[in-house]
C-alpha cells in the first residue's frame, strides 16, 4: 500500500462532520458506547447518525458474510456512507468489528478528521459476557470465522482513543469520546 493511501488527513474542512470509528470484538461494547454517545450528541443539538454493524448488515450489506473479502466490502461501504454524511456536517458514529488493520487504515485515510477508537475488552471478558450467545456457539464450532475465536482481530496499534470497557463505565467512555471530539 502506498504512503499516500496510509496518510491520515489531520482535520476535516469547515462544516464537515467527524467520523468516530469504533472497532473491537463482538460484545466489547461498541454499540453500547455508540448509542450512548449518539443520545448525548442529539441532546446537545449536534447532527449525528449511527452506522451500526448489525443494522448495516440487515440493509446496506445484506447478503455479505464474514470472509475477509466480505468484511472488507462491508467496511468500505460503511466508510463510503460515513463520508457522504460527514460532508453534510453530520457526526457519524460507526460501530463495526472492522478486524483488519490495513482496511481500517485505508478507509480512515479517506475520512478527514476521523477518530479510530479501540473498544477493548479481553477475549475472556467478552466470552463471559456473551451478550448474544454467539461465543458459546462459536467455541462449539457452530459459527465458522468468528472474530477472536476462529478468525483474526487485528487490534489498532495507535488508536486515537483506547477504551477498556472492562475497566471504565459507559458514562466515562462517553466522556472520553466527547473529549476526543473536543466537545
Ligand atoms: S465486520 O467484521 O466489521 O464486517 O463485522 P460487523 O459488520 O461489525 O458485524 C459483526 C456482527 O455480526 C455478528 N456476527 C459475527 N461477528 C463476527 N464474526 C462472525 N463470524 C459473526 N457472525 C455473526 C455479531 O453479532 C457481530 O455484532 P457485534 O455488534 O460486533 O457483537
Amino acid at each position: 500500500m502506498s504512503a499516500a493511501v496510509q496518510a491520515r488527513p489531520a482535520a476535516p474542512g469547515a462544516g464537515t462532520g467527524r467520523v468516530v470509528w469504533l472497532t473491537g470484538l463482538s460484545g466489547a461494547g461498541k454499540s453500547t458506547l455508540a448509542s450512548a454517545l449518539h443520545a448525548e450528541l442529539r441532546s446537545r443539538g449536534v447532527p449525528t447518525e449511527l452506522l451500526d454493524g448489525d443494522a448495516v448488515r440487515e440493509n446496506l450489506s445484506k447478503g455479505l458474510g464474514f470472509s475477509r473479502a466480505d468484511r472488507d466490502t462491508n467496511v468500505r461501504r460503511i466508510a463510503f456512507v460515513a463520508g457522504l454524511l460527514a460532508k453534510h456536517g453530520v457526526t457519524v458514529l460507526v460501530s463495526a468489528i472492522s478486524p483488519y488493520a490495513d482496511t481500517r487504515r485505508e478507509v480512515l485515510a479517506g475520512l478527514p478528521g476521523a477518530l479510530e477508537v479501540f473498544v477493548d475488552a479481553p477475549l475472556e471478558v467478552v466470552t463471559a459476557r456473551d451478550v448474544k450467545g454467539l461465543y458459546l456457539r462459536a467455541l462449539a464450532g457452530e459459527i465458522p470465522h468468528f472474530t477472536g475465536v476462529s478468525d483474526p482481530y487485528e487490534a489498532p496499534q495507535q488508536p486515537d482513543l483506547h477504551l477498556r470497557t472492562d475497566q471504565i463505565s459507559v458514562e466515562e467512555g462517553v466522556a472520553r469520546l466527547l473529549g476526543a471530539l473536543e466537545l
